[in-house]
């Protein structure tokens, strides 16, 4: 919508220039009213704030239909372009990317909206052990996160702390499960622990990568899905074998 005002010829007709950005006043004001009602939705605490930035928008945009209404100078038409470009794109950089960079880490998948791609925590990974599941659950959100964030990464999000994130949930879960491993199944520790190893040696590698420039990870979905499939195999295996040791208080 933005793009067909702003590749207008200079020669088009002011009555065509003012119709297109009408429409586009008109579908940017849905947008805000969508966006406002999600941040509204998930308690966001900088609200207001960024409702005022959508109504400086909106009054922009207003601005320069009424001074497109009456004939502007090929050079005057460029510069509300660009202004009204470089509004639209300050928005995007600093509203929209302050709440996305909150919720990639809360809500991810309300976020980006691209749940197909993102682990979805169901039934079918439950080892009927609640605590376990539960824990299983937020590590699950915590790849998600970083998937968010990794997909937000052109608009200047850094995905190394959520890659800090994963590795700090996960070691807190492997040492739960190093527990219950060497309470109720021994012999399962060494095989079950050097995968755990396996994991967390992956995540110091992408770390590392990350914040090298030279040898910057190009495809950051490539190690979510490495990340993932690792998950759901280690869930459905080692961790399935653990839940099934464990006594009846700690299962359904
Ligand atoms: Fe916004
Ligand atoms: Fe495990
Ligand atoms: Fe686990």
């Amino acid at each position: 919508m933005l793009n067909d005002f702003l590749t207008t010829p200079p020669t088009a007709e002011p009555a065509q220039l003012v119709e297109q950005i009408k429409r586009m006043a008109h579908s940017a004001q849905a947008h805000f009213l969508s966006e406002e009602k999600f941040l509204t939705d998930q308690h966001y605490p900088r609200l207001q704030a960024h409702r005022n930035a959508h109504a400086r928008l909106l009054r922009r945009m207003g601005l320069v239909i009424r001074e497109l209404s009456s004939s502007v100078t090929p050079i005057r038409l460029l510069a509300l372009k660009v202004q009204l470009k470089d509004a639209l794109a300050r928005h995007i950089r600093h509203e929209d990317l302050d709440y996305a960079r909150i919720y990639c880490d809360h809500r991810p998948n309300e976020v980006c909206g691209v749940t197909d791609d993102m682990l979805d925590w169901s039934q079918e990974l439950s080892l009927g052990a609640p605590t376990l599941d539960r824990e299983h659950g937020e590590l699950a959100r915590t790849l998600n996160a970083f998937y968010c964030a990794a997909i937000h990464e052109a608009y200047g999000i850094d995905p190394s702390p959520f890659v800090r994130k994963i590795q700090t949930r996960f070691q807190a879960h492997f040492e739960h499960e190093k527990e219950l491993l060497e309470r109720y199944a021994p012999e399962l520790a060494a095989v079950h622990l050097a995968d755990h190893d396996s994991f967390s040696q992956s995540l110091d590698g992408a770390l590392s990568a990350l914040s090298d420039p030279e040898d910057r990870i190009e495809d950051l979905g490539a190690l979510f899905d490495a990340l993932q499939l690792w998950f759901i195999r280690h869930t459905l295996t080692a961790d399935l074998e653990l839940a099934e040791r464990l006594p009846n208080e700690l299962r359904d």
